[in-house]
């Protein structure tokens, strides 16, 4: 029996890096929007892309069933900018185009599946007067206002797995091993499975390195006949000096109030990122002539994003899939659903939008780092 709503057709995107959890999420919602509320389901492909070229599936009961714990998404994604659309080399705003795409389609509303840059988008739709739902996804952690988003599990669980496999040959080999983790500029990947994985050291964006911290806690375990260290380390974590540069770099971006100003900060970060993209190289070297061990790197990279979602992710994911469903057809719209402990809560998108949430360094987590013995490189 369907429950009362005025509203009858809802289009679905996921949108930005696929993460694990996202067909759960789009059964979560499909399920309970068309099974609870009577409402009728359509999925856009590739993220943006497909709201603004108009392609779009009919998401019904049957295309729902078997999705729970398949990886990636089932509609496609893309990076795509609603605002920033590039066609043809040329940077345009698509938003027109999607207003005129939803109507078309007769729309009440549309739900976006991503992270804080598709809830920048996503604003920008509902200032355009679109009535949209966001739900957090990403492996980085890194959502404003929100606990968790699906997909970190998982890849905490593979990260984990990764350094658990790790420890054996670096143990076996008396060797420095160094694992990078992804998460963008955020740390809570790889502290979350440094920790769980016993890691010797642990380094993230969040807490600068210095080379002569990392050598001296792999020499302190080297005295107590640990004649090995594995260290696991985010692809965003720098040493003092390249962090230095770097955040000089994002305040120039960030503090440029002109276009031109904006192009030549996003170009001078660009550039300081590929002058830092080899660090974990560069870290094994130093710490190589450092130590005396030998040092390895291990890059997990998109295994991370791969394959079926944990039981955490399949959980999560219906639930917030699940909560959009009734928050749509109650007509409460321009929200990120946040989870928070064992509930849900509607978040308004503009707290949401392009932020970045870091690890605090008094974070509980560092500190139980810290506690057992682990080295932060600081
Ligand atoms: O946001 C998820 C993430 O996997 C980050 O951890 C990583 O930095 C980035 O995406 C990689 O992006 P892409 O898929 O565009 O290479």
């Amino acid at each position: 029996m369907a429950g009362k709503t005025k509203v009858k057709k809802v289009g679905i995107l996921t949108a930005g890096g696929d993460s694990p959890g996202l067909n759960a999420a789009i059964r979560g919602f499909g399920k309970t929007a068309i099974g609870a509320y009577g409402m009728e389901l359509i999925g856009f492909r590739d993220g943006i892309r497909g709201l603004v070229e108009d392609r779009h599936i009919p998401l019904d009961g049957r295309a729902l069933s078997g999705i729970l714990t398949v990886g990636g998404t089932i509609l496609g994604t893309s990076r795509d900018k609603v605002h920033k659309y590039v066609v043809d080399g040329e940077t345009r705003d698509m938003v027109p185009t999607v207003v005129e795409n939803y109507h078309r389609n007769g729309l009440d509303a549309l739900i976006v599946l991503g992270g804080g840059g598709t809830a920048k988008n996503a604003l920008k739709l509902v200032d355009a007067g679109l009535n949209v739902v966001h739900l957090p996804k990403t492996i980085d952690n890194d959502i404003a206002m929100t606990d968790t988003s699906f997909g970190f599990a998982t890849a905490m669980e593979i990260a984990t797995d990764a350094i658990d496999r790790v420890h054996s040959t670096a143990h076996s080999h008396h060797r420095i091993i160094l694992t990078e983790i992804m998460g963008h500029r955020a740390g809570w990947l790889t502290l979350g499975a440094g920790l769980a994985g016993g890691a010797d050291i642990i380094l993230i964006p969040e807490i600068p390195y210095t080379v002569a911290s990392v050598a001296g806690a792999v020499k302190a375990r080297t005295k107590r006949g640990s004649n090995f260290s594995v260290v696991a380390l985010a692809e965003g974590a720098r040493d003092v000096d390249d962090s230095a540069d770097y955040d000089a770099a994002m305040l120039l971006e960030s503090s440029a109030n002109t276009p031109e100003a904006k192009r030549a900060a996003k170009a001078h970060l660009a550039h300081v990122e590929d002058l830092q993209r080899e660090h974990t190289f560069k870290l094994a070297r130093d710490l190589e002539a450092a130590t005396g061990l030998e040092t390895r790197v291990t890059i997990l990279g998109y295994v991370q994003r791969g394959g079926t979602p944990c039981a955490a992710d399949r959980l999560l994911a219906t639930r917030l899939g699940s909560t959009a469903a009734g928050l749509v057809a109650r007509g409460e719209f321009g929200v990120m659903v946040a989870a928070r402990g064992e509930g849900t809560e509607p978040v308004p998108l503009a707290e949401v939008a392009g932020k970045v949430r870091n690890v605090p360094v008094d974070h509980e987590w560092v500190t139980a780092a810290r506690q057992v013995g682990v080295g932060l490189g600081d």
